[in-house]
């Protein structure tokens, strides 16, 4: 696919057939995928990839399309994989092979290793018929050499001139950081000179084809800035709005940075991108609920409160807990609570959540390459993974995988059927070691204690619903009941367990917990006796309740 120069204009004129905005954005969750590592084509052996080896283990868009069932079940109504164009392709370099996608040499051609053009097509037209969006990943702020002084004749921009010349960068100086090559002497990344007018325009031509040629509905932009250490560089801000209204779809862009949340807010708006990664709110989860870790809850209300005034739109910022960067969630923190409570954070917070690809089946690899594992040891047997789910499902005793496909598809409900997306999240409750937040009508608390019970320890939530309101928490489908001057009041008597709380009124035909609360079955569906302020506990649900806490221990040594 050689990019033809087909003027911007007519392709946008074709591009609201296929293209999503931020705002059809907004409402989804995003299912993050490393082509080559996430499933296997048959026949071919399943034990051969080793991380460590940092090479091709065989994935391809034909195979993620054979899979999106497991990814589907779960609740997700977008995947986004890693980057379709052609990687360099010279001698194994000292840091192994561009089995990640990221090393770039012509965007202008696919990269075959994962498959052909037709086959991404019917990657994208089989996430279409299941009503999800695609995204891919570009990368436009530099291509990958094996020397400082490359050939660049196969590469999409031949001429050195339109790239910085090679130079290391040098601390605190912003020219260098902006102009000087990231990556090291033996694998140097050269950067494109975004400034450039060649560079612009026939950036913007490629981009408009490669979005209308394969119905693409979003872009997460490579190392669209990053933020250490004071030191800021990449890709010049301007450059952003006319790069991402060539491609006419929603823009994330991964501002690498920490808790400082002004350098990454910097590139939400219309004077860059639709919208970033959420590093302030990783950081952030990272302080609060790690086991050990500082458990910091003040770190995460400082942030999501610096968030609302800071970012253009925090209802669009992408909320993930690992990606293929950053050490696995469970490397940092093995129990299993600390992460289900980030989770719920950051589903049932503001802001688009993001899962990568083995965060659902507790994949503990520290940074790269050992957080690339392939997803298919996990799932030996997928269908009867499925079935296993799906029987789960039908006789609603959740394990955490199911409880947490159950919180997708309560959030798609919302979505689907309220505002809930445009609802802006608030702080209920912070306590040293938890915190409530309201968006909508939905209550999430959550908490840093673990796993191990704890008597006497509670969060008291002060909500706004009346006294004795019914209440179902999502996770477990277990009543509550609003208590005096609207109290709830979340009890550790079984560990530190995340809670979702809804009106019950509200989960008729939502397919929640329905069985459960007789609504389904016609008989009411109301409350058992309501009482004070503590939760009520039925006798199914306080079962329900223990097997969720056992399962989710058991689903850590099966995978
Ligand atoms: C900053 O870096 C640029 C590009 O490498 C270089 O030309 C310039 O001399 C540097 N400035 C200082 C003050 O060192
Ligand atoms: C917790 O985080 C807050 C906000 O970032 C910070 O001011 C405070 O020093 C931190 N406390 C500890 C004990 O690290
Ligand atoms: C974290 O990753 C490192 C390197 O892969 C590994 O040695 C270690 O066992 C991991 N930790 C956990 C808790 O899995
Ligand atoms: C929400 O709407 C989408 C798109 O129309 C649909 O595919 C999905 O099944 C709906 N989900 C729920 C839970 O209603
Ligand atoms: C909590 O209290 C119950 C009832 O008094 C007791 O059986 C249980 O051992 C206590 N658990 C802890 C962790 O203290
Ligand atoms: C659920 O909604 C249906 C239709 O709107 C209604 O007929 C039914 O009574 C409701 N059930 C409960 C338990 O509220």
């Amino acid at each position: 696919m050689k990019s033809v120069l087909v003027p911007v204009l007519l392709c946008a004129a074709f591009q609201s057939v296929f293209a999503a905005t931020a705002d059809q954005w907004r409402g989804r969750s995003i299912y993050q995928i490393i082509t080559d590592r996430f499933a296997l084509p048959s026949g071919t052996d399943p034990n051969a990839c080793q991380p460590s080896e940092q090479t091709w283990c065989g994935g391809t868009w034909n195979t993620i399309r054979e899979n999106l069932d497991y990814v589907q079940n779960a609740g997700f109504t977008a995947i986004w994989i890693s980057p379709v164009n052609q990687n360099y392709h010279g001698p194994r370099s000292a840091y192994g092979d561009a089995y990640h996608g990221y090393w770039m040499a012509d965007v202008s051609q696919l990269n075959d290793r994962f498959g052909t053009a037709d086959d991404l097509k019917a990657l994208s037209a089989e996430v279409h018929r299941r009503n999800m969006y695609l995204m891919v990943d570009v990368v436009v702020n530099n291509v990958m050499a094996t020397s400082t002084t490359p050939d660049y004749s196969s590469y999409f921009f031949k001429d050195a001139s339109l790239y910085h010349h090679y130079c290391p960068i040098e601390w605190g100086n912003t020219t260098s950081e902006q102009n000087c090559w990231l990556g090291d002497t033996k694998v140097p990344l050269p950067d494109v000179n975004t400034q450039n007018p060649t560079v612009i325009s026939q950036y913007g031509t490629w981009i408009a084809d490669l979005v209308k040629e394969y119905s693409i509905d979003g872009l997460r932009i490579d190392a669209a800035k990053y933020v250490f250490n004071e030191g800021l560089w990449h890709v010049n801000i301007d450059f952003w709005p006319g790069f991402c209204a060539s491609a006419g779809v929603f823009c994330i862009g991964e501002v690498f940075g920490g808790s400082d949340i002004d350098p990454i807010a910097m590139y939400q708006g219309p004077q860059a991108l639709d919208s970033v990664l959420n590093f302030p709110l990783y950081t952030a989860l990272l302080s609060a609920f790690t086991i050990p870790g500082p458990q910091n809850i003040s770190a995460l209300t400082q942030v999501f409160e610096d968030s609302k005034t800071k970012f253009k739109d925090v209802g669009l910022l992408g909320n993930f807990l690992e990606n293929q960067d950053l050490p696995r969630w469970h490397n940092l923190s093995v129990d299993p609570q600390s992460m289900y409570n980030a989770m719920t954070f950051a589903f049932m917070s503001d802001g688009i959540p993001i899962v990568y690809y083995g965060q659902e089946q507790y994949f503990s690899g520290n940074t790269d390459p050992f957080n690339r594992e392939p997803l298919w040891p996990s799932n030996y047997a997928k269908t009867d993974a499925y079935n296993l789910i799906a029987t789960l499902n039908k006789v609603s005793l959740p394990s955490f995988v199911t409880a947490f496909a159950n919180v997708y598809q309560f959030r798609n409900f919302l979505v689907n059927t309220t505002n809930w997306a445009t609802q802006e999240a608030q702080i209920l409750t912070t306590s040293p070691y938890g915190l409530a937040i309201m968006k909508g009508p939905v209550i999430s608390i959550v908490t840093n204690i673990g796993s191990p019970p704890q008597n006497g320890t509670h969060i008291a939530v002060s909500s706004p619903y009346s006294s004795s309101t019914a209440m179902v928490n999502i996770l477990t489908c277990a009543q509550w009941a609003v208590g005096a001057k609207g109290m709830l009041d979340a009890q550790y008597t079984l560990g530190g367990v995340p809670n979702i709380l809804v009106p019950l009124e509200m989960l008729n035909g939502s397919g929640m917990c329905e069985n459960e609360l007789g609504i389904i079955a016609g008989n009411g569906g109301k409350a058992v006796a309501l009482n004070s302020s503590s939760n009520i506990i039925s006798p199914t649900c306080f079962v329900t309740f223990l097997v969720i806490s056992t399962l989710g221990l058991i689903f850590t040594v099966i995978s």
